[in-house]
């Protein structure tokens, strides 16, 4: 198996302001005084960004944004380019959540020309990919993950996809404490990564590291990160406590 460094992403959604936000990162630098071999990346609110991202700077953290827009600048009230998360020191974005998805339209069309415009401003997109309760049940799992990864990665090229990062967030357990199962996961992450291998090739694909998302909390992480297929978890409501989200960190199995 590729050497993937794992990756443990806290995605803040809408919630801490700019102090909270610093607080936060204060206590989690506190509680991990060594993180051993693990990527760790934040996503706060836009309006926390340029303050964290100081605070990060520190810290061998990252940032993140949790969106962006596809243009690169004119009346498109409202939104922010991918040059504006750049200045203010991201070097990821999310694209894709299923909350965009569902509460705000995005389509997977939408999805692309972020994946693209992520790209031109070298930002490692974290694509989010995930089927509804009602998808599962019609065993449909696969074919709306396909679907998703088909339209959004639909005119990458090989080289853009090294610097990606593609998160397996089923609907049904984002944010309603019913994780994926272990298998459940490693099922679904062991097929994107053969999808990946097929569409662009086997040793990128191996090198592609791939998070899953929903419901993670501390008492679970262990088990799920232990899959050979998953490289890192994308954190929601756990990543708002810094003690919680530190021994999501150190439930990174260290090979
Ligand atoms: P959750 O959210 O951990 O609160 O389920 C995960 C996500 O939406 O990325």
């Amino acid at each position: 198996m590729a050497d993937r460094l794992p990756l443990i992403a806290a995605n803040w959604k809408m919630n801490f302001t700019i102090e909270e936000s610093l607080k936060f990162i204060t206590a989690l630098t506190h509680e991990l005084k060594a993180a051993g071999n693990v990527e760790i990346v934040i996503a706060p609110p836009f309006t926390a960004l340029y303050s964290t991202g100081v605070a990060l700077s520190e810290t061998p953290f990252k940032l993140a944004a949790q969106n962006m827009f596809w243009e690169e600048s004119g009346a498109f009230t409202g939104e922010i380019s991918g040059a504006f998360i750049k200045d203010v020191g991201c070097e990821y974005v999310i694209l894709g959540h299923s909350e965009r998805r569902q509460i705000f339209g995005e389509s997977n069309e939408m999805i692309a020309k972020k994946v693209q415009a992520a790209i031109r401003h070298n930002l490692v997109p974290i694509l989010c990919i995930g089927e509804t309760l009602a998808e599962r049940e019609a065993r449909k799992t696969w074919n709306i993950c396909e679907n998703q990864l088909k339209t959004a990665l639909s005119s990458i090229q090989l080289k853009a996809i090294e610097n990606f990062i593609i998160a397996y967030e089923p609907v049904w357990a984002i944010g309603t404490g019913r994780q994926a199962t272990p298998e459940q996961a490693q099922e679904i992450h062991h097929m994107i990564r053969n999808w990946i291998s097929k569409t662009f090739d086997g040793a990128t694909a191996q090198r592609l590291r791939i998070l899953y998302g929903g419901s993670v909390k501390a008492k679970t992480s262990r088990e799920i990160l232990s899959q050979p297929d998953v490289d890192g978890v994308l954190v929601g409501g756990a990543s708002l406590d810094p003690v919680e989200f530190a021994e999501i960190i150190r439930s990174v199995p260290q090979k």
